[in-house]
Formats: structure tokens, C-alpha cells, sequence
């Protein structure tokens, strides 16, 4: 697996990683599909994908447990993210919150957490003291957020006194890019890494079947012999600071998504996709 440096850290990490809202249940957590979803976590895993993103709501909790299981016995050769939900970042929320991830996902320690949104009502400066003070303690390698605007990013960044935001988890896709207007060149330039979510727009992207723009998608991945989700994949890869986590359960789905990198598309059929999807 193609692997980018993840923020200024020299760490690297999977371009591909495995998204996982709707493992272990949406809103409310389920356990039906865990056996399913734990295989589909193994396969990405062998095919690559050494990089899993879940969060303490998804599923109430049981998306962390069932990446847990998932894992076991190969842990430490893992880039593992979670995220503390932005109603729990007070002080004393995201420490109590990180406790639990830590305990649901039979870890030590966490590569990266996340802020999953943000929250107006409590100041930045108290969160990220207590994010830092997971770092000092070596629960936390990594601190990133999530659905940050530029002006959230610089308050993130100044609010930390000795470490970096690394990362920035936001949607992006062939057809949802208004992170290209501001956000990617901020990024870009300040060397923070977008983790683009919903990459193939909620797998929109492989059943839309009208208008001209899907038509030259379709042209592309017939000259490339790959399949939408693939060039749709690789297309979001081709950007420098950008790696993405598609979130798939159906094996087949693991299968095609790894199959996304190891080529690229020419610079004329990035252009055309860059045209088609403006
Ligand atoms: N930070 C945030 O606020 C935030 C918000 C949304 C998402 N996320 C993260 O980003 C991850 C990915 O986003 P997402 O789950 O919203 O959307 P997505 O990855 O764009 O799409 C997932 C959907 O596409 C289907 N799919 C996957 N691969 C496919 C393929 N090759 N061909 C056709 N369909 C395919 C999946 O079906 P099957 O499952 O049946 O395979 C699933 O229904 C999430 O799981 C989560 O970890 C974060």
C-alpha cells in the first residue's frame, strides 16, 4: 500500500484507510452485522489498508468495540484514529472520553484522536490542555480534528502550546469539493493532512446513472479498466496532503476499494474529471 507522511510528523501512514460509521450500528449501537464487519476489517487490513477510523459515537461506543476485536493480536502494526464527540470537550470530557475508547478498543494507546466537530460553547484552549495531556501521558501519539474551517484550524493550532494539529478530517469527493476553495490550500501549505470522508459520496458515486459528468466517469474507468469507486478513489489520491477512508462491509467493496491505488490516472484524465465534476 502507497503510504503519505501523515501531517509535519515523519510518521507514515496507508493513503487508504477503513472508514467505520455504520459498524456496530449508526446512531444507536447494533451488533447484527459484527461478524460481517469484522471480516471486512481483516480483508482490509490484509490488502493494506493498516489504517482504521472509528469514533466513541458511532454506535454508541460499539464501532470501537468491534474494530477491537478486529485488530487483536495485530495492534501495534496499526494506524488506529478514534475521535471524542464535540459534547465532550471540556477538560474533564475528553479525558474521560479518551479512558473509554481506550478501554473499548483493549488499547494502550491511541495514533490519533480526533475532535469530531467542534463546539462554540467550550474554549479550544481548554480542550486541547487536556488533549496535550493525553499526549504527555502516551495515550495519545497524535492530535487531529474534524470538520474544522481554516479559522477553527489556525484557533486549534494556537490553542496547543508544544504539539501540532496533524490532521483534518473532512467530507471530500469527486462530488462534494468546496474544500478545494480554501481548506486543501491551507492545508497544503501548512503541511496538515486532510483524512477525506464519504470519498465515494456515500457510495453515490458507483449507483448514480444520469448526466453528462457520470458519463465521463464511466469513460474513464472503461480506458483505465478500473471501476468508478476506483478512479474516483484515486482521483482524491492524486492530491499531495489528501488520504481517504472509504467505509465498506460488503467484501467485494474492500476488494475494489484497495484496488484504487498502485496506478494513477494521466494528467489528462484528471483534468477531464476535474471539468466533468466542477
Ligand atoms: N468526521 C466526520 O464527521 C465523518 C462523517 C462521515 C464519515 N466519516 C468517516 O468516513 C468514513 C467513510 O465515509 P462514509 O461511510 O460516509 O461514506 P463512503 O465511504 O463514501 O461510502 C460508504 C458506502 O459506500 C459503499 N461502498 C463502499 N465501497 C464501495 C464500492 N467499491 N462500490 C460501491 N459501493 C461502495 C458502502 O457499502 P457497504 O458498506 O455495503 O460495502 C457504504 O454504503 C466513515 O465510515 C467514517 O469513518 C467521518
Amino acid at each position: 500500500m502507497e503510504v503519505k507522511t501523515l501531517g509535519i510528523t515523519g510518521v507514515q501512514i496507508p493513503v487508504l484507510g477503513l472508514g467505520t460509521w455504520g459498524i456496530g450500528g449508526l446512531s444507536n449501537r447494533n451488533s447484527g452485522n459484527d461478524e460481517i464487519d469484522i471480516q471486512a476489517i481483516r480483508l482490509g487490513l490484509e490488502l493494506g489498508m493498516r489504517f482504521v477510523d472509528t469514533a466513541e459515537m458511532y454506535g454508541r461506543g460499539h464501532s470501537e468495540e468491534v474494530v477491537a476485536e478486529a485488530i487483536k493480536d495485530q495492534r501495534e502494526s496499526i494506524f488506529l484514529a478514534t475521535k471524542v464527540s464535540g459534547e465532550h470537550l471540556a477538560y474533564d470530557g475528553v479525558l474521560r472520553s479518551c479512558e473509554a475508547s481506550l478501554r473499548r478498543l483493549r488499547t494502550r494507546y491511541l495514533d490519533l484522536y480526533q475532535i469530531h466537530w467542534p463546539n462554540t460553547r467550550i474554549p479550544l484552549s481548554e480542550t486541547m490542555k487536556a488533549m496535550e495531556r493525553l499526549v504527555d501521558e502516551g495515550k495519545v501519539r497524535h492530535i487531529g480534528v474534524s470538520n474544522f474551517s481554516v479559522r477553527q484550524l489556525n484557533e486549534a493550532q494556537e490553542a496547543l502550546s508544544k504539539t501540532r494539529v496533524v490532521s483534518n478530517q473532512v467530507e471530500y469527493s469527486l462530488t462534494e469539493r468546496s474544500i478545494e476553495r480554501d481548506l486543501l490550500p491551507f492545508a497544503e501549505k501548512k503541511k496538515i493532512t486532510i483524512i477525506a470522508y464519504s470519498p465515494l459520496a456515500r457510495g453515490q458515486i458507483s449507483s448514480q446513472a444520469h448526466g453528462d459528468r457520470w458519463i465521463v466517469l464511466d469513460q474513464i474507468a472503461k480506458i483505465t479498466h478500473k471501476t468508478r469507486s476506483q478512479v474516483a478513489l484515486n482521483w482524491l489520491l492524486l492530491k499531495p496532503t489528501v488520504v481517504a477512508i472509504p467505509k465498506a462491509s460488503n467484501l467485494d467493496h474492500v476488494r475494489e476499494n484497495a484496488g484504487s491505488v498502485g496506478w494513477s490516472l494521466s494528467e489528462e484524465q484528471k483534468e477531464r474529471l476535474n471539468e466533468a465534476f466542477k
